[in-house]
């Protein structure tokens, strides 16, 4: 078997799982959400969602991530594997928490992808000029109009598909010591630096009127507090935005050191990420769209689709600066920095399953993950509808399923004690008890609560659908799950094989 990687430095690991979890859904996702669900009548269900779901949920992935790593498993396939004797179910549920990173990705390398163009475009001031015009619906339209004819997609958006995965495959290539922590080390230190820069020039904008936006989004409220939707919608973003319910985390815990602070790693990622989000992206494409369009615009700017707000209004804002071009440029390239540190996150699981449970070497796992995620992108860049769709479902239903799956597996079935013993070790953090009972009870309550509110208002309507780019949307992830599932009953004959000659080997040691 060959030897797993292992990441070089603490601070490598902490940079690199806080490049996994912050990225667009800090920046874009998080001010789209916001500004549709009511700002402050938002924030409350999300704060709530973090403390009681997503800290425990992010703690709960990188205590396995180190527990797995050790036995040589880093994908949900072998991780799930791993507690039910490499069962063929056990592992066929595990390949859906594969399918979900691979799934987002398919859709997020393509956005990841108009990140760059656009930055490209500001630089070499492509992008229209502002209108002057007191109507805010008028002074977008250029930009709108820009946007949909790039993403249409027009070759230039087809050509930075290409050079974008391109730039994954080479950085994936190279490793995760070499290639992930090398990016996340130089990325992470830029998005501060570039986001807090562009928080200030959206803030001051138009003698500090995005002020008022910063307002909206803190006026915390409980308007909205019976409304299921609000609460799907703020816990799917907590999932979103910290990567969890997809072992996307557990990933890349599974290549610490066996000594690791995985707690005090945990509290990292989650601080950071929601350092990101909260203050930088708070404070820059609200603010700024409040400033130039005003208050009444935002939920209908915001309409327009989550992650490409942002390509519209923004570059309206920018534009109208000294230097705008360039501002903008810092804009798009802020985004692809994101971006990137977090797709590499998303293919990594594939990429561990190759490697962990077929035994195939680094390049060929590399170039099978990088094939299939360029598939997906195609579907993603010429069937219409089809981020949509990818993002509903995996980008948030089957992640919220398949927290709840973590829970059990992890708490439940491994046991509350020891889960607890092997959080304890190497934690300088003295977590109590009562916080594994938290994990245990409360959040799975909470999630299925959730679900079933869901389920209750809005299933019946959304599973009929009748046009076909829904449905080949669908039939495309059934597909990607069947194949999963294939190479996870296929790969359980390898790890057996490999289990039965680890004992006689130890057998035969004196
Ligand atoms: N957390 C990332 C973001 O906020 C997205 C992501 C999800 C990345 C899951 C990796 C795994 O954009």
């Amino acid at each position: 078997m060959g030897k797993r990687e292992r990441w070089r430095s603490r601070i490598g690991v902490i940079l690199a799982a806080a490049g996994n979890a912050v990225g667009l859904g800090n920046i874009l996702r998080f001010p789209s959400k916001a500004a549709l669900y009511g700002g402050g009548a938002f924030m409350v269900p999300y704060f709530i969602a973090f403390l009681l779901m997503g800290l425990p949920l992010m703690i709960v992935e990188w205590v396995i991530g180190r527990y797995a790593g050790r036995h040589g498993h880093g994908s949900m396939t072998g991780i799930l594997g791993l507690f039910f004797n490499h069962s063929n179910w056990s592992r066929i549920l595990g390949s859906v928490g594969v399918a979900i990173p691979v799934l987002i990705c398919m859709y997020y390398i393509y956005i990841e992808s108009w990140t760059l163009g656009f930055a490209f475009l500001s630089l070499f001031n492509q992008i229209p000029a502002p209108v002057v015009s007191s109507d805010p619906h008028e002074a977008v339209r250029p930009y709108v109009s820009f946007f949909k004819d790039y993403t249409y997609p027009s070759i230039l958006a087809y050509f930075f598909l290409l050079i974008t995965i391109a730039i994954n495959w080479v950085v994936l290539q190279r490793g995760v010591v070499r290639g992930i922590e090398l990016i996340a080390k130089v990325g992470m230190p830029s998005i501060l630096l570039f986001g807090i820069f562009l928080a200030i020039v959206a803030l001051s904008t138009r003698d500090w009127a995005g002020v008022e936006g910063l307002k909206f989004i803190y006026n915390l409220n409980f308007s909205r507090i019976t409304d299921p939707t609000v609460w799907i919608e703020a816990s799917g973003q907590i999932f979103f935005t910290l990567s969890l319910g997809m072992g996307a985390i557990a990933v890349y815990a599974s290549y610490v050191r066996p000594r690791e602070d995985v707690v005090k790693a945990g509290f990292w990622t989650a601080g950071i990420n929601e350092f990101i989000e909260l203050v930088i992206g708070a404070s820059i494409a609200i603010p700024a769209a409040f400033a130039m369009f005003s208050a009444v615009a935002i939920p209908e700017l915001a309409k327009e689709g989550t992650f490409r707000l942002g390509f519209m209004t923004m570059p309206a804002v920018l534009m109208n600066l000294p230097f705008g071009g360039l501002v903008s440029f810092i804009w798009f390239f802020l985004l692809f920095l994101a971006a990137l540190t977090s797709s590499l996150a998303l293919i990594q699981p594939l990429i561990a399953l190759f490697e962990d449970e077929m035994k195939w070497e680094h390049s060929k796992a590399v170039a099978v993950a990088m094939i299939l995620v360029t598939i997906g992108a195609h579907f993603s860049a010429f069937v219409p509808h089809f981020i949509d769709e990818l993002d509903f479902w995996a980008g948030c239903v089957m992640l919220l399923f398949f927290g709840l799956i973590e829970i059990i597996v992890f708490i439940w079935i491994f046991g509350i004690d020891n889960f607890y013993n092997e959080l304890k070790q190497n934690c300088t953090i003295k977590l109590p008890k009562a916080f594994v009972y938290v994990i245990a009870f409360v959040s799975p309550l909470f999630l299925l609560f959730i679900i079933y509110f869901w389920v209750i208002k809005d299933f019946g309507k959304i599973i009929m659908v009748t046009e076909s780019t829904k449905i080949i949307a669908r039939v495309f992830i059934v597909l990607f799950l069947i194949f999963l599932s294939i190479i996870a009953v296929k790969s359980r004959k390898i790890i057996l094989r490999d289990l039965r000659y680890t004992r006689i080997i130890k057998n035969k040691e004196p």
